[in-house]
């Protein structure tokens, strides 16, 4: 990532009180807060801004976070997650961001990478006025940053956003969005598992392979249609049982683990893991019997270096931005009018950027995401580039 620049200011909505002299570059003032944000800038994350909003009424404790705006405003969306702790979600916040940055960039879009996390349980604190006041924030960005559903929110959060907000993509079909993305990100992670079990098995498909999927929500169950579509017996599991009785429902012949422990260590072909990011630590990676990692979740990689794990245990991983675009691809298409056909072919593109990925990471020497890494950004560092051409307005 080539546009690192100072100041990389936490700013903190509403609480910030006083200023002094950034210590590391001399005669630069930086914006320091009162009471600290533990951690924004010992992390060297490389991220542009980091929003903290706070609405004691509504109960609203949301993080928004910019890595890069090079290729465009920040576009991502708003987990809804009740983390353990406030570092948690800062934490979760700059590695999602991150990665949508790259994943943008990877799949050829005009956006950057931001990503926002909201502190509470969608069950239980979800409301109008959380929604709308989370929605005023996102406004007071003027456009930096453009929001959509993740974990915890869907369309019909978003048209409440939309009452305070510009800048919300991810809408109900009734209001002019495209409704949910995971129909797309199913689609991609589906088109990144054939490319990947190509250069696994020579051949771009699931046909008679054993697939292991590891979260049936909203992605995870469109996927395991697909894979049954092309053939692949399918073994699933989740923490929710009504997620597993409805997937069960649509396709009798699935197979169920009691859990992903028991999922990782049968035996498989492919593991897609489809829950929530860290699904492929050392003790995962270690029982893996499958030839192919591919799934929806981000941030699998439970570590730096488990990439080389995976590699040198012949696993062809292929990286998770890669592959689950899709709902990114759908979004993104929202800015310039929604059209279906045009998203998913798109979204069935990922098809040849996860081939592209896998020739790179060959030819280069290196682990898939590495060689993702490396396409990200240099099309970040290239295009960015561009925006010093001066145009007249
Ligand atoms: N929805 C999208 O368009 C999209 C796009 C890109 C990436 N993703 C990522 O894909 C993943 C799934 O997204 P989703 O929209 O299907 O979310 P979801 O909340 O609908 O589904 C996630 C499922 O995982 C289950 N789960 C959670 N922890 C688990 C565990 N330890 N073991 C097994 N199951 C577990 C949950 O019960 C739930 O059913 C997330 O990581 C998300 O960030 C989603």
């Amino acid at each position: 990532m080539q546009r690192r620049r100072w100041p990389a200011t936490p700013h903190v909505q509403g609480i910030w009180r006083r200023t002094q002299s950034a210590p590391d570059v001399p005669g630069k003032v930086a914006i320091v807060t009162d009471p600290v944000v533990a951690g924004v800038f010992s992390r060297h994350s490389g991220h542009e801004q980091v929003v903290y909003c706070y609405d004691e009424p509504s109960g609203l404790k949301a993080i928004i976070a910019l890595y890069s705006t090079a290729l465009g405003p920040g576009l991502g969306g708003t987990r809804f997650y009740p983390y353990g702790s406030e570092d948690d979600a800062l934490a979760d916040v700059l590695n999602l961001s991150k990665s949508m940055a790259y994943k943008a960039a990877l799949a050829g879009l005009d956006v950057g990478g931001g990503k926002a996390v909201i502190i509470g349980d969608p069950k239980r604190d979800k409301s109008e006025v959380l929604l709308r006041a989370y929605g005023r924030f996102v406004q007071s960005l003027a456009g930096r940053y453009i929001t959509a559903c993740d974990v915890g929110t869907y369309p019909q959060d978003m048209d409440v956003v939309a009452r305070e907000c510009d800048f919300v993509t991810g809408r109900t079909l009734s209001q002019g969005g495209a409704g949910d993305s995971s129909v797309l990100t199913a689609l991609g992670v589906y088109q990144g598992m054939r490319a990947a079990a190509e250069a696994a098995w020579g051949t771009a498909s699931l046909h008679g392979r054993r697939v292991g999927v590891a979260g049936v929500g909203k992605v995870g169950r469109h996927l395991v249609g697909h894979l049954l579509d092309d053939g692949a017996a399918v073994i699933v599991t989740d923490v929710d049982p009504a997620a597993v009785t409805a997937v069960t429902l649509q396709y009798p012949e699935v197979e169920v683990a009691a859990g992903a422990d028991e999922l990782v260590a049968s035996d498989l072909d492919v593991y897609a893991p489809c829950a929530l990011g860290g699904a492929l630590s050392d003790e995962v990676v270690e029982v893996l019997t499958a030839q192919v990692v591919c799934g929806a979740a981000n941030n699998q990689l439970g570590h730096d270096g488990i990439e080389k794990t995976l590699a040198d245990r012949g696993i062809v991983y292929a990286p998770d931005y890669c592959v689950n675009s899709g709902g990114l691809i759908q979004v993104a298409d929202e800015l310039a009018g929604f059209s279906f056909d045009r998203a998913k072919a798109r979204a069935s593109a990922i098809y040849d950027t996860t081939r592209n990925v896998l020739a790179a990471a060959a030819a280069e020497g290196v682990p898939p995401s590495v060689a993702a890494d490396r396409m990200a950004e240099r099309r970040m560092a290239a295009v960015g580039r561009l925006r010093s051409v001066w145009l007249p307005r």
